[in-house]
């Protein structure tokens, strides 16, 4: 028997965009528990749900000012353990978002920390350190955020005078914890049993591969981005930066494990969201002895090219294979383009960090929905887990004319408006076409704007559709679930020339084949096979241009 989790789909919620229960505009618990109804049927095995804990919402909710409080916005305590049993009524599984790479600036330990001073137990926790230079002005290196801007602030002491530098590799009021303090391992510990113990199925671990940096924090410049193609990885590997991917990391991650597995059957579960690479290093996350599941980012990240897509699907599946772990896929989440308007752009670009009005590439949206339709199609026949993101299985784009005053990411700011951010992929979901907000909540109120657009893809416009995203996506799941692809024996179908992608899946009722054609002409579908499902209709019986289908082969008599 296949573990649960190595074969699950879920489907990733962020609160403040899912659905508004009372009119603020901002997504809350109850809101999402009024619609999990939408989810089951949709035929995911479970959800993830994005940070609902205490914050002043710098970072959306990733900076956390107490991680065992629910923020007044999203709800209750009561309200979780009603989303819980709710979910759990319905058969879903329950993943929670953990934030352990750092906590809010508002949080008791960090306050504590300002007004303790230098040299206290309580500056320890964190990074704290002297500043370079005369009267110690300059940071203590030249890590910079990931937001943009330096990685370090200074901050005032008690007695008034300009003091410490403490680090942050995301926002100024998102300090890095110290990890190699006790009172942290012991805190996150305790944080992960009082979850567990309210009743969720695992955790999604935020920036898992930052955790603990390398001693003396070695100064360091950012590596320039180098594109991902089968020709080969030209990236440096992560852990050569001295923040990224440390071996320290993975002691924590086994110490969580042996806990999550104190709690016995059905497993709960850790999710790691790594971005390392090559995946040699990615896959020492998942070894069985800590976490269960780490997104397959470079399939993200690979260009819509058949030779590419290949290449990475089948170094994923060797590598973690040899550690006895299956990939957890994905395309799409509350950080990246949508899939709609990222593969609408022109393959091979690097991926925009948000696209905007200004921006210097312009999707194509037809082109992009297409692609996405196809990818899905062929993400959901790969053996593995794999994560959807709320609204891609409505084929959603971004929001493309955001104006610049509503943009709430601080990527936005502290790259000084050199990047856009992530807002364009975190608009509420349309479930009305006509009504207000799109039938987010009752009221008109959303706390971004919707594009036009969406209208006509919300849920109510979809849902029984013959040919809509909702439908499509529906049948995928269905299919994989009876069929047992998640768990099948994927073997490459060769003949179909370099431009396709071709597999043959044995699962639990007969053999299967995905075939997803990225070329210009018309692909000739295996003889004697019948179409399950196809991404975009045939033309004269051939599978079109980025068009994928799955299809139940004839058994050989
Ligand atoms: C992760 C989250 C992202 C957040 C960052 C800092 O990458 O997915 O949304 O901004 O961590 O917590
Ligand atoms: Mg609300």
């Amino acid at each position: 028997m296949t573990p649960w989790w190595q074969e699950a789909v879920l489907y990733q919620i962020y609160p403040r965009s899912f659905a508004d229960s009372d009119g603020d505009g901002m997504g809350d618990l109850p809101g999402i528990t009024s619609r999990l109804d939408y989810v089951r049927d949709l035929g995911v095995d479970g959800i993830w749900v994005s940070p609902f804990y205490l914050s002043p919402m710098n970072d959306a909710g990733y900076d956390v000012a107490d991680y065992r409080r629910v923020d007044p916005v999203f709800g209750s305590t009561a309200d979780a353990d009603a989303l819980l049993r709710r979910a759990h009524e319905l058969g879903l599984k329950v993943l929670v978002d953990l934030v352990p790479n750092h906590t809010s600036s508002e949080h008791a330990w960090f306050q504590a920390a300002l007004a303790a001073g230098p040299g206290s137990p309580e500056r320890a926790r964190y990074h704290f350190r002297d500043g370079q230079g005369r009267g110690g002005a300059q940071p203590p290196n030249r890590w910079r955020s990931v937001f943009g801007g330096p990685g370090w602030t200074r901050v005032v002491e008690p007695d008034g005078t300009p003091g410490q530098w403490y680090l942050h590799l995301f926002d100024v009021t998102q300090p890095d914890l110290n990890w190699e303090h006790p009172q942290v391992r012991a805190e996150f510990l305790d944080i992960l049993r009082y979850w567990l113990d309210r009743g969720v199925d695992g955790f999604r671990v935020d920036v898992a591969h930052a955790l603990v940096k390398a001693p003396g924090l070695p100064d360091y410049d950012d590596a320039p981005a180098a594109p991902l193609t089968a020709a080969g990885d030209e990236r440096p590997p992560t852990h050569l930066a001295p923040m990224w991917d440390q071996d320290g990391v993975h002691e924590i991650y086994r110490s969580w494990r042996a806990l999550l597995d104190s709690y016995g059957e059905p497993a709960r579960i850790l999710c790691a969201e790594a971005w390392v690479h090559p995946v040699e290093r990615a896959m020492l996350y998942v070894r069985p002895d800590e976490m269960h599941q780490s997104f397959a980012f470079d399939f993200l990240d690979t260009p819509w090219r058949a030779a590419d897509l290949r290449e990475v699907i089948a170094h994923d599946r060797h590598a973690l294979a040899s550690v006895g772990a299956a990939p957890t896929w994905v395309l799409s989440n509350h950080d990246v383009v949508r899939t709609a308007s990222r593969l609408g752009l022109p393959a091979g670009s690097p991926r925009p960090n948000g696209l905007g009005p200004r921006s210097s590439v312009r999707p194509d949206p037809g082109l992009g929905l297409r692609r996405a339709r196809a990818a899905a199609t062929l993400m959901l026949a790969l053996p593995g887990a794999a994560y959807l993101y709320q609204g891609e299985e409505l084929g959603l784009p971004d929001h493309l004319e955001l104006p610049d005053e509503v943009r709430q990411d601080p990527v936005w700011v502290r790259t000084e408006h050199r990047e856009l951010g992530r807002d364009g992929c975190r608009v509420p979901l349309p479930w009305v076409g006509d009504a207000p907000s799109l039938g987010f909540g009752p009221s008109e109120r959303t706390w971004l704007p919707q594009p036009p657009e969406y209208a006509a893809l919300a849920v109510d416009q979809q849902v029984g559709r013959p040919g809509s995203t909702l439908e499509l996506y529906r049948r995928l799941l269905t299919l994989r679930r009876e069929h047992g692809v998640g768990s099948a024996a994927l073997t490459e179908l060769t003949g179909y020339g370099d431009e396709v992608i071709a597999y043959r899946l044995d699962g639990r009722s007969g053999a299967l084949a995905v075939v997803v054609n990225l070329g210009a002409s018309g692909v000739e579908l295996p003889g004697g096979s019948t179409l399950l499902v196809a991404s975009d209709p045939l033309v004269a019986g051939r599978l079109p241009t980025d068009t994928a289908a799955w299809l139940l082969l004839a058994e050989a008599p």
